[in-house]
């Protein structure tokens, strides 16, 4: 088995065609990891449809390009934060587009690399960057930060509610080097219960990949960017979330973009000027299916919203 075939796309099908793929199309996959979601837009968009595939992360880059070299000059891949969407697509000529991906989070492939440091299934550096260039690694964080700010990480970015107790743990043990040391920690502060549904360290190692990773923030940066390149009214942007954070950052995008005045409900008349550029596809999210869910234990907690760009109104 090849590194690219090991991550399977969620919701594939779900997500060719909430972007409408068609042939002759141009689509951007903002997130390209192993190319699963991608070679499946390429599929439906042949002959003449283009691929311009953005990952941060080197190693899933290299995993695409082997999974998608039969596309040929049909796909580009560039190494690239997504918050930097608009300025890639301008630099590879690709603009404007009809479909915009983004597949959140991390791929089967970070997780299951050895050295890589996002799992808490094996003892290694606690690194957890999905590009090692940039910025500083968890044990960097988790070392450096006071336990306050641990805690209001672990409480924003986990949901976890023995947030402090974490903290205190993690500040009391460092410093920290490996994915065991902060097992270690987490599970001196809230038990090793093996009965529980999740791993007691789940949450922690969630909240701290995203802080990392900076993942909110760039989402919240990415999506109006990428709503910038849409061709034009039926265009699409498909985003699949695995947390309630980032998919409330997506309903709250596409809610207020999709809606033509956001001032008070007090306001005799309109004194904001906001007009619609989107309207929504999905009004509720989108769910994998039950036999999808069964088989991949990733997809259960995915989450798909779907919107596209309307005709501009004159002013
Ligand atoms: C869930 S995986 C995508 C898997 C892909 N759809 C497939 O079918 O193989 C998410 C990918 O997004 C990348 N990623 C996460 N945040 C990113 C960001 N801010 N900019 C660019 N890529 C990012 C990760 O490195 C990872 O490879």
């Amino acid at each position: 088995m090849t590194t690219a075939a090991r991550h399977e796309p969620v919701m594939l099908a779900e997500a060719v065609e909430g972007l409408n793929v068609r042939p002759g199309g141009r689509y951007v996959d903002a997130t390209v990891g192993g190319g699963g979601h991608a070679a499946g837009i390429l599929e439906a968009a042949t002959t003449g449809g283009r691929l311009l595939g953005i990952d941060r992360d080197p190693q899933a880059l290299a995993a695409a390009r082997e999974r998608l070299a039969r596309y040929g000059d049909a796909v580009v891949l560039a190494q690239g934060n997504y918050s930097q969407i608009a300025a890639l697509c301008h630099s590879h000529d690709f603009v404007p587009v009809d479909g915009v991906l983004f597949d959140l989070g991390v791929s089967s492939l970070q997780l299951d690399t050895p050295g890589r440091g996002f799992s808490f299934q094996r003892d290694e550096a606690l690194d957890m960057r999905m590009d090692r260039a940039s910025g500083p690694s968890a044990a960097e964080l988790v070392n450096s930060a006071s336990e306050h700010e641990l805690a209001r990480l672990i409480r924003e970015y986990g949901e976890e509610w023995r947030s402090r107790a974490i903290a205190r743990a993690i500040v009391a043990r460092r410093p920290l080097a490996t994915t065991g040391d902060l097992v270690s920690a987490v599970e001196q502060a809230v038990g090793r219960d093996r009965g529980r549904r999740i791993h007691p360290a789940t949450l922690t190692f969630q909240a701290l990949r995203i802080a990392v990773n900076q993942e909110l923030s760039h989402l919240v940066v990415a999506l109006p960017a990428a709503c910038g390149l849409l061709a034009g009214a039926g265009a699409r942007v498909v985003v699949i979330a695995f947390h309630s954070l980032e998919d409330r950052v997506v309903k709250e995008y596409f809610r207020r973009e999709s809606t033509d005045c956001l001032c008070p409900p007090s306001a005799p008349v309109c004194v904001c000027g906001h007009r619609a550029s989107l309207r929504l596809v999905t009004r509720r999210v989108r769910k994998p299916s039950e036999e999808e869910r069964a088989r991949n234990p990733r997809a259960r907690s995915a989450r798909m919203r779907i919107a596209e760009a309307i005709a501009r109104q004159a002013a």
